[in-house]
């Protein structure tokens, strides 16, 4: 079976109670749960991780990332300063996608810059939980090209 990582960057372990007018309700547990459901519906195992800590999201890309196929992450706020992650990715060679609960381009000026743009297939922003179900689907597409 065709194993894809999901990874939520730091904070995202408050979803649901976190600022829910940016965020939504649904908890992380929520989204995992569903996305492991689905990912069985399609014939792709999903591992999930959540961190808090830079090191601890390179440690997990560097040990699972030999062996899977793809990647979904929500870098949230090492979206705009891991170089560390960045190079995690690179190095496992991973097909990414990124994606953001929130559009990123509408907030902050500091949220505007992404160190994972130009190293993912495809990005995800704007659409909240539901983007999550958009990546596994698009994922899934990806894997199954005549290429892949
Ligand atoms: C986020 C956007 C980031 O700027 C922020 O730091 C997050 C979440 C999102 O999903 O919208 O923690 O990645």
């Amino acid at each position: 079976m065709k194993q894809v990582l999901v990874i939520h960057g730091p904070n995202l372990n408050l979803l649901g109670t976190r600022e829910t007018h940016i965020y939504g309700k649904q908890t992380l547990d929520e989204i995992n749960n569903e996305l492991v459901k689905e990912g069985k519906n399609i014939g792709i195992e999903i591992l999930t991780f959540f961190s808090n800590h830079e090191g601890e999201i390179v440690d997990f890309i560097q040990n699972k990332g030999e062996h899977a196929e793809g990647l979904i992450i929500n870098p949230a706020a090492y979206t705009h300063t891991s170089i560390a992650i960045r190079d995690a990715i690179l190095a496992r060679e991973l097909l990414t996608i990124e994606i953001h609960l929130s559009n990123i381009y509408k907030r902050d000026s500091f949220r505007q810059h992404s160190y994972f743009h130009d190293i993912s297939e495809g990005v995800i922003m704007g659409l909240g939980p539901y983007g999550y179900h958009l990546a596994l689907k698009a994922m899934d597409q990806l894997l199954n090209r005549p290429s892949s």
